[in-house]
């Protein structure tokens, strides 16, 4: 009786390892299916599914211009642009300058620097955000020395190495332009180790801003020397 049973059980067993197996290569073998009509000449773009997890190609479920027009309607966005907008009126910048911002984000700082008459304004940050920022590493800066009349790194604090990201925008901004770096909120000890930094910069001004709903403190360098 013992026996039966276990001959039973055991056939049991290998008829459900025999099954299971078949299903897996069943599935392996089949091709996924997407809900897509491939005879449809003219697909719908926002409803493309990726054809597999390797599937790069960017998929814009809006287009660039109506995503932006949203961004760019928000509060907070309005905000953030006023903000920077009331700090660049600070620096008397002149509408002809070229000016450089660095760790740009998605580039409310870019548009107020326009918006204040400046048409020359470079953003850039690791991931671009066109058509306001391109994407570039804040530690090594795709621009020739000295082609900037001002430079403006929003976010000094973040970097992964702040010595080569303030040497970075002391490089790209000609002699007598300014260097302007923000950080969080601090007092006269710290905004001393930041002046370590630059090289060939004199210190100029440091105050505390409400920079895009943050307490921010700003430094204002002038750079000295061409090398
Ligand atoms: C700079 O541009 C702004 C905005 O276009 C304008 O209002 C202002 O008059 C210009 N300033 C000079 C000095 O041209
Ligand atoms: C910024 O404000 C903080 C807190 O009020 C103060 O301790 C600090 O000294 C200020 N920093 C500057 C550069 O004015």
């Amino acid at each position: 009786m013992e026996n039966h049973v276990q001959i039973l059980l055991n056939k049991l067993s290998y008829a459900s390892i025999t099954v299971a197996t078949l299903t897996f290569f069943f599935l392996y073998l089949q091709t996924p299916e997407t809900c897509l009509d491939h005879s449809d000449s003219k697909p719908n773009p926002y409803i493309r599914f990726p054809t597999s997890t390797c599937d790069f190609n960017p998929r814009y479920y809006a287009s660039l211009d109506k995503r932006n027009r949203r961004i760019w309607s928000t509060k907070s966005w309005t905000t953030a642009v006023s903000s920077y907008a009331a700090f660049f009126k600070t620096l008397h910048i002149s509408n002809h300058s070229r000016a450089l911002i660095v760790s740009a984000g998605p580039g409310n700082a870019v548009v107020a620097m326009n918006e204040l008459g400046v048409a020359d304004v470079t953003g850039v940050e690791l991931v671009d955000s066109p058509p306001l920022v391109s994407r570039a590493d804040p530690h090594n800066l795709p621009f020739f020395d000295g082609i900037f009349d001002l430079a403006f790194g929003v976010y000094l604090d973040r970097a992964l190495f702040p010595g080569r990201y303030v040497g970075e925008i002391e490089r790209t901004v000609m002699r007598g332009g300014y260097c302007v770096v923000a950080v969080e909120e601090c007092g006269p000890r710290e905004v001393e180790k930041i002046l370590i930094l630059f090289k060939k910069s004199r210190f100029v001004r440091a105050n505390n801003v409400t920079l895009a709903g943050e307490f921010r403190t700003v430094i204002v360098m002038k750079v000295e020397s061409s090398t």
